[in-house]
């Protein structure tokens, strides 16, 4: 049985949560912050030890202004606040993604979470934010062309990414119903397996973590070997 070591997250639904309830879509994202924290709870009793949560991605600009903004703002005002709450629990925070186009004011309370949470060791929680797959592979060709690089390898990019220490996302699963990865993780999805859950992301919790694991067991890796 392989171990569920890394867990990435397309956190989907937000909207639909609020619409469904006569909410503006901003409350759903409120809430989505919420099972956030439950989820980051159930994956340390799990004994999960790398979470990567896809917050916004880089073709998410193309929201109306005031979304993006909420969004941002969030990122500013409220993950420094959460996560140093989580700051006792042991989780360490990441950041996964494209600097640029980011506001300065989210930038610097991300950064001051994530330098403050750097010696936490029970959990670590990549944060996606302004990611892209495609960004993230261009940036680090980029990287090593800078450097006069004549001939990219798989592992030469991959040392290149923004935590190349980080192993590579064991298992991908996504709220919401949605079965695309909306380019999440490209480069490290190579062999991860896939699962798709139909209840959106503000009614996730704990539990769902559980049963995450449950389902994740019950897969055959193979790696294109034989098993
Ligand atoms: C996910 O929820 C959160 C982000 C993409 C930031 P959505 O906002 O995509 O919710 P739906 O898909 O519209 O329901
Ligand atoms: C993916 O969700 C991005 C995040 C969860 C941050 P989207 O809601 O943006 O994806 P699409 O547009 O349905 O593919
Ligand atoms: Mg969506």
């Amino acid at each position: 049985m392989d171990e569920l070591v890394h867990l990435g997250i397309i956190m989907d639904g937000n909207g639909r949560w609020a619409k469904k309830r006569n909410l503006p879509r901003a409350a759903g994202h409120l809430e989505g912050l919420k099972s956030l924290k439950k989820v980051i709870k159930g994956a340390i009793d799990e004994g999960i030890k790398y979470l990567t949560v896809y917050c916004f991605s880089t073709e998410n600009w193309k929201r109306p202004e005031a979304e993006v903004n909420y969004l941002m703002a969030l990122f500013t005002n409220k993950i420094y606040g959460e996560i140093r709450t989580m700051g006792s629990l042991g989780v360490q925070v990441r950041l996964l993604g494209k600097r640029e186009g980011l506001p300065e004011a989210a930038l610097k309370a991300l950064d001051r979470t994530v330098n403050e949470t750097s010696q936490n060791d029970k959990l670590v929680l990549q944060l996606a934010i302004n990611y892209g797959g495609h960004d993230e592979i261009a940036r680090a060709v980029n990287a090593l062309i800078r450097e006069g690089v004549k001939e990219v390898t798989p592992e030469l990019i991959r040392s290149k990414f923004d935590n190349p220490d980080i192993p590579p996302v064991d298992f991908i699963v996504r709220s919401a119903g949605e079965e695309r990865l909306s380019n999440f993780l490209l480069f490290d999805s190579a062999y991860s397996e896939l699962g798709f859950y139909d209840k959106l992301w503000p009614d996730w919790d704990e539990e769902m973590i559980k049963t995450v694991k449950e389902d994740f067991h019950k897969r055959q890796r193979r790696f294109g070997g034989l098993a």
